[in-house]
């Protein structure tokens, strides 16, 4: 039976780019999005199905998993990659109406996603969960911070359910490119090339993704950058705690002492 995959952000740009090189891989692929007529147009050129999916509303990824699982039979991997700029800070242009909207989708939409497609990839004995974080998850971006924020949530979302699910064969990573060439940067493309910094070809980000599955690891964060080949981030480990008694953590969890004991 062809593998099932769902990407979510797959009208344009890096959603689009993985949903086209899934199909070519032949997996079925279900395109969501809330942009209709994109998702739908890449759906027909790649011979998928497109749904709606806001995922910033947790019954439409839930609908969006059933949909694969009528469809195609089954789900076995969750492309949840759809993605806003905020291009806002804490002073002018600050709402908390803007701020939860941005939380919403580039957060909230990957909690939901993960959420939905579980129990699916779970029925299949195992699959792949990548979510589009973002390089800035793993560096200060202090011209954008709240995306540095969201997206470095996401970082962390994923870090933390690798080894949860390592055991039902789901593999949980990020991907987190740097500037690419695609629509949520028009507004600054100018502005970036003015500055001399390279952009990743949307091909480079779907390099990284064909490299994450081809990969063994979980629960890691693969960086892109133009020029280099993708890799899983080295996160230095946090110095351990000193207790004066032995240095071992007060708990009976070992799960909960080994993540504060590494290092
Ligand atoms: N292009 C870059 O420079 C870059 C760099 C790092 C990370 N990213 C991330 O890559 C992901 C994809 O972005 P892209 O660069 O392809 O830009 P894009 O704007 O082409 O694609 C984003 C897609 O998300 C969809 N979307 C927006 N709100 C949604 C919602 N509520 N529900 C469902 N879909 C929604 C849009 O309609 C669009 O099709 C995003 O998560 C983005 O943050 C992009």
């Amino acid at each position: 039976m062809a593998k099932a995959a769902w990407v979510t952000g797959g009208a344009g740009g890096i959603g689009a780019a993985v949903a086209r090189r899934l199909a070519a891989q032949d997996y079925r692929v279900l395109v969501t999005d809330v942009d209709e007529d994109g998702g739908a147009a890449v759906a027909e050129e790649i011979g998928g199905v497109f749904r709606r999916c806001d995922v910033t509303v947790p019954d439409d990824s839930l609908s969006a998993v059933s949909a694969a699982v009528s469809e195609f039979g089954g789900l076995d991997l969750a492309f949840l990659n759809a993605g806003v700029a905020t291009r806002f800070g804490l002073e002018e242009g600050f709402s908390p109406e803007a701020y939860r909207k941005v939380m919403a989708i580039n957060l909230d939409g990957v909690v939901y996603g993960v959420h939905a497609a579980l129990p699916a990839l779970k029925a299949r004995g195992g699959g792949n969960i990548v979510a589009t974080a973002s390089l800035a998850g793993l560096t200060a971006v202090p011209f954008d911070p709240i995306y540095g924020a969201n997206k470095a949530a996401v970082v962390g979302l994923v870090r933390a359910l690798g080894p949860v699910y390592a055991e039902s064969g789901i593999r949980v990573n990020a991907l987190c490119p740097s500037f690419a060439e695609t629509a949520i940067i028009s507004t600054v493309r100018d502005a970036l090339i003015g500055a001399g910094v390279p952009l990743l070809e949307v091909s480079d980000v779907v390099a990284a993704f064909d490299a994450i599955l081809a990969g063994q690891g979980t629960g890691e964060a693969w960086f892109v950058q133009v020029g280099r080949a993708p890799e899983p981030f080295a996160f230095r480990n946090v110095p351990g705690p000193r207790t004066g008694a032995g240095d071992k953590a007060p708990s009976a969890d070992t799960s909960v002492q080994a993540a504060f004991q590494e290092g």
